[in-house]
């Protein structure tokens, strides 16, 4: 598309914060130290994580940039930044979170295959921009819609980065028409992120977000949507991201067998604490985050500083000021909740946490029960090991 471009190499990549832990650098993939992360309810832009599969694209004129809406519609349309501008601006508050989250974790089980990550591919942000389904009315196709007259039932959306998986081709995912024609299904199409206009990592110039499923689905500069009857084809929708049993393995995978991940289960962990950690015996902060998909609120945290025999539950926020209430009116529904509990450690021990969402779902105990050879969606109880010293700490 004019006025947007996907270099083939890194040579213009733009600047990134130093403090970033870097877990691939061509793509960049880099996620912020856990210590951190639940420093602030809102991750600032620069410490939230980054997750590419090619160069990071490039605007070389705002004012010629456009991207096209056509497919299974009538009235295929070209869009301008204007035109997206004009339709009425949503913030929402919404956590992405890539489904390779703590990958690395379930890798010591047993090996996995895509890029490690600690706990940290996540972040919480105000997107700001047009909802999906006002841009998908100026083409004709009303709310609430989930098929058009021509059978078009799924939104695919195409970006303009070169990708080594799609052969130079371009990131692509789709969703259900159904989900993006809803309005309270809050999927933007986003020009800025936390009040400022969107970085070139996280999208610039326009970007979907798709509140409550995995990141992989809020694809980043896009060039092109296209309404069509089958799930997008591409392979991130067909050959990646997808959850298998533990006893697939490479000699006996079956692609077809199994759905495009969409949405996110339960998850929660612990970031005031390393994996294991040097402590003196006494009162410790436990804090971290959890998040469910779906919009599904958070019921409880549970910690247990016995490895998992007792517990005790952790206080919840989001807002200052604002008591959070899993399905309250002012919580944001698609956001992350952090949690805080202060517990006195006396002897060498592991500390566990587990979240409970609306739903009733539970983590799972065990990275094992849930290992995938891709490794998505680690959401077993998050473990951190304390060793108390007693002298000279
Ligand atoms: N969109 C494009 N065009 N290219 C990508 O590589 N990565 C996806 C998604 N959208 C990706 C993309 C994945 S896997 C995730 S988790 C999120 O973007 C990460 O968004 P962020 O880098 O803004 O945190």
């Amino acid at each position: 598309m004019p006025g947007l471009e996907g270099p083939s190499d890194y040579s213009k990549e733009p600047p990134r914060h130093p403090c970033l832990q870097i877990n691939a650098k061509e793509p960049f993939n880099a996620e912020p130290p856990r210590s951190l992360l639940v420093s602030s309810y809102v991750t600032p832009v620069d410490l939230f994580y980054k997750r590419n599969h090619g160069p990071i694209p490039i605007v070389d004129d705002l004012e010629r940039y456009c991207f096209s809406i056509s497919g299974l519609i009538k009235n295929p349309k070209k869009l301008f930044m204007k035109d997206i501008w004009m339709l009425p601006k949503y913030n929402v508050t919404a956590t992405l979170q890539c489904a390779g989250n703590r990958r690395t974790a379930m890798s010591k089980t047993r090996k996995v295959k895509g890029v490690g990550w600690d706990v940290s591919a996540l972040g919480n942000a105000v997107w700001g921009g047009a909802k999906l389904a006002d841009v998908l009315e100026l083409v004709g196709i009303p709310y609430l819609t989930s098929t058009t007259q021509s059978g078009g039932k799924h939104v695919e959306f195409v970006s303009v980065d070169k990708c080594k998986e799609e052969n130079g081709g371009p990131y692509k995912a789709s969703i259900p028409l159904s989900q993006a024609t809803n309005p309270d299904a809050d999927v933007l199409l986003a020009y800025e992120m936390n009040g400022e206009t969107l970085n070139r990592d996280h999208g610039y110039p326009l970007r979907v977000v798709v509140p409550g499923i995995i990141g992989a689905r809020s694809v980043k500069w896009i060039d092109s949507i296209n309404i069509i009857a089958e799930e997008c084809q591409g392979f991130f929708m067909q050959k990646d991201y997808k959850m298998f049993p533990p006893s697939v393995d490479w000699d006996n995978i079956n692609w077809a067998s199994r759905r495009p991940q969409m949405d996110f289960p339960v998850q929660s962990v612990i970031c005031s604490l390393e994996d294991v950690n040097a402590i003196k015996p006494g009162k410790v902060k436990i804090s971290g985050y959890a998040v469910s998909g779906g919009g599904r609120g958070i019921e409880r945290v549970d910690v247990s500083i016995d490895g998992g025999k007792t517990w005790m539950e952790a206080s919840r926020y989001q807002k200052t000021g604002v008591p959070y209430i899993a399905d309250g009116i002012k919580s944001d529904k698609w956001a992350w909740v952090l949690f805080e509990v202060t517990v006195d450690v006396m002897q060498s021990t592991e500390i566990v946490a587990k979240a409970v969402d609306i739903a009733s779902n539970v983590q799972p105990e065990k990275v094992e029960d849930i290992w995938n050879l891709r490794g998505i969606l680690n959401t077993s109880w998050h473990r951190v090991q304390v060793r108390v010293g007693h002298s000279n700490m």
